[in-house]
């Protein structure tokens, strides 16, 4: 991450004036999200994103101790609180907690205990707990009755928000066990259980009122209200986790203070105790397996020592206690730089943009490529090649961008350029209007997309040859003797090679190239459907060989020819269009029809429109075709197709389990076709119908 802000090695930045212009950044990004979160409750980028920009500061600050900005946030504890609350200044200041993330840095944190703690007390107990995503609360209770509840607000003063916790239903109002307790201070996490977020957003959203990014911003939203009417409603929950004043004298460890908080009537989250850093390594472990199945959401463990006398002899750091630290989980989110754009070439042809990244650790993992998933997600995210992106990782899911950060943005930014041709074949590439997905347009040619269109070439119900496998197909393309389809043709010339690989004998491959021969004699819609247009089904491929009845005619067809064809819209006419103007599929077409490909000449079927000016309606189930196929073979035949049954209705083709339109059609007196029937009439007129 030291090079985050930077390009390249040239343009790294170590001058000082270069580090301190990066801090200024990244200290003003921070203020002005501290206030929209601590505030005015509405932060405008999620938590993760936020602790990536302070890590970033944290990280400049180590390496540069000298350059160290007197205002930098880093030293603070959340943000001033809010004029509206009354402000109360703790008795004892509400500090936070330091961070570790892996073995190594918990045992580095257990080793600095050790380093401080006299021989007789090394390898002291500790006591780990959830670390519960929620905010920290300071409750008083006067001789046990529940006085005031302050926020943690800056660590030292916070906002009381008394009214507002009363409603809590799971927080003790009365201690009857301490009446003789002049003072009693327990400070815990409320916290907003993942069931009642959702709930509260589904209520919220409902009403078009405001909704929640998350859980804790919803709990940090109700405490903040003026009307304790509106915090009641929302569904909170108190976890004590500690009794920082009036703990009784017998109470010698931080396990024993939280039995003492369950015993008095508090909840209190699962905790453990261990001796030595494999055991705290468990709990970790443990906890980070059961984590999604928790009714509330937890940001890691913390680890303190146990006994209460060593805390006091370890005591604290500027803004965090020598004896606890926060294991937390690898943070799902980063940020990092997007280098560059790579665009990929998938199978089917659609372009998938990859972004190529400075490489950042995500939820454990280094990550440096990540899908851009298409054009569209670009333009939705406003992305530019070297902006600073935040990326997130959760669990196994794939790295995703899921923000841009704007406030970071230097001029050194380019713009993310669709390729007017494929990276991959040079074909042109297009991107239909209204579309997210880019295609190659060299169907044919182009290698990433050879395979796919090599299989679907000699499938059964394209070219039909049988006796040249899947595999073996993919065998040649591996080695290089077939790259289109119109190698196919050429295999023979290959005889003797062929005849050498392990598993095709002279027998094996002579069957072969006979099959590739006999393929030669095809029919136009099959040819047709073999070349791989997107779109272009088998019964559309035979409404385009009706249509035109010549191959050259479909070559030279404009777009609107190719709207006049039944069943062919506007997405599927620029498809056969651009299918058609790819120089380099026409290369391998015109090689197609040298090799002899030959069909019988088709003939617009006895009249081409036999059943024109007649309406028809389908109904049940075909056994030979969909629903929609047969609709596209009646349009074909000049009949309009129509939802519903009426005296004006021609015929209704009647599949298996018809129903209330068989009835009405019976009523009506309307002719009723059965599938048989309908078969025999679309081979009358020369259409085709698969048997599969
Ligand atoms: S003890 C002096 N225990 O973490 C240390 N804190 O980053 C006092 N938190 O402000 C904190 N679960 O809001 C402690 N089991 C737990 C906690 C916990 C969550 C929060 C708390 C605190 C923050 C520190």
């Amino acid at each position: 991450m030291s090079d985050l802000l930077s390009h390249d090695d040239n343009r790294h930045k170590t001058q000082e004036t270069d580090v301190v212009a990066q801090m200024r950044l990244l200290i003003n990004t921070l203020k002005k999200h501290n206030h929209a979160y601590y505030v005015l409750d509405n932060p405008t980028i999620d938590d993760e994103q936020y602790d990536a920009l302070r890590q970033r500061l944290l990280a400049l600050e180590t390496q540069f101790p000298d350059l160290k900005q007197a205002d930098s946030p880093t030293d603070q504890v959340g943000d001033k609180p809010l004029a509206a609350f009354t402000q109360i200044t703790h008795d004892i200041a509400m500090l936070s907690l330091g961070n570790v993330f892996s073995f190594e840095e918990l045992s580095a944190f257990i080793k600095r205990i050790n380093d401080r703690l006299d021989t007789k007390n090394q390898n002291p107990e500790f006591e780990m707990e959830l670390k519960l995503d929620g905010l920290a609360v300071s409750l008083k209770y006067v001789h046990g009755q529940l006085y005031q509840a302050v926020t943690r607000g800056d660590g030292r003063v916070g906002e009381d928000i008394t009214h507002n916790v009363r409603s809590i239903h799971n927080l003790p109002q009365v201690l009857p066990e301490c009446a003789g307790i002049g003072l009693l201070e327990v400070r815990g996490e409320v916290l907003m259980p993942k069931a009642g977020f959702d709930r509260l957003n589904r209520e919220n959203g409902e009403r078009g009122e405001k909704t929640f990014a998350n859980p804790r911003n919803a709990a940090a939203g109700s405490l903040r209200q003026l009307n304790p009417a509106v915090a009641a409603a929302r569904p909170l929950a108190f976890f004590g986790y500690s009794v920082n004043q009036g703990l009784p004298n017998h109470v010698e460890t931080q396990s024993d203070s939280l039995e003492y908080l369950r015993s008095l009537g508090f909840e209190v989250a699962p905790f453990g105790t261990s001796s030595t850093p494999q055991g705290v390594q468990e709990f970790y472990d443990d906890v980070a397996k059961t984590r999604a199945s928790l009714p509330f959401e937890i940001d890691g463990v913390v680890v303190k020592v146990n006994s209460l006398s060593l805390q006091n002899d370890l005591g604290f750091l500027s803004r965090e206690p020598r004896w606890a630290t926060a294991y937390k989980f690898a943070a799902e989110s980063a940020i990092t730089r997007l280098l560059a754009v790579e665009w990929q070439v998938g199978r089917t042809g659609q372009l998938t943009p990859v972004g190529k990244l400075e490489p950042v650790s995500v939820g454990g993992v280094t990550v440096s490529n990540v899908t851009l998933h298409n054009f569209g997600e670009i333009e939705r995210l406003g992305l530019m090649v070297g902006d600073v992106v935040s990326v997130h990782r959760a669990g196994d899911v794939i790295p995703k961008v899921t923000a841009v950060m704007l406030d970071l943005r230097d001029n050194a930014v380019s713009p993310i350029d669709l390729p007017k041709t494929c990276p991959v074949c040079a074909s042109a590439v297009i991107l239909p209007e209204g579309e997210a997905l880019a295609r190659c347009t060299g169907g044919l040619y182009c290698a990433a997309q050879s395979k796919e269109a090599l299989v679907h070439f000699v499938s059964r119900r394209a070219m039909d040859i049988d006796g040249l496998g899947e595999q073996w197909l993919i065998k040649f393309f591996e080695m290089q003797l077939v790259r289109t389809v119109a190698d196919i043709y050429e295999l023979a010339e290959h005889q003797d090679l062929l005849m050498t690989l392990e598993g095709l004998g002279e027998k094996s491959v002579k069957n072969m190239l006979a099959a590739i021969e006999r393929s030669k004699n095809t029919t136009l819609p099959r040819f047709i459907f073999a070349l791989g247009i997107r779109g272009v089904g088998e019964s559309t491929a035979l409404n385009l060989a009706q249509h035109f009845t010549d191959f050259e005619a479909i070559r030279r067809a404009t777009i609107d020819d190719f709207l006049a064809v039944p069943d062919v819209g506007e997405i599927t006419a620029r498809n056969i269009y651009e299918f058609f103007h790819s120089t380099h599929n026409n290369e391998v077409i015109d090689r197609l029809l040298a090799s002899g490909l030959m069909w019988q000449a088709t003939t617009a079927s006895m009249s081409d429109t036999p059943l024109d000016g007649q309406t028809w309606v389908v109904t049940g189930t075909l056994s030979a075709m969909g629903r929609d196929e047969a609709k596209a073979h009646l349009q074909a035949l000049g009949a309009k197709v129509s939802g519903s049954v009426s005296s004006k209705t021609s015929a209704l083709l009647a599949g298996e389990k018809a129903g209330s339109k068989l009835e009405k059609a019976l009523v009506l007196n309307v002719t009723i076709i059965s599938e048989d029937e309908f078969l025999q009439l679309l081979a009358q007129n020369g259409r085709m119908v698969s048997t599969e």
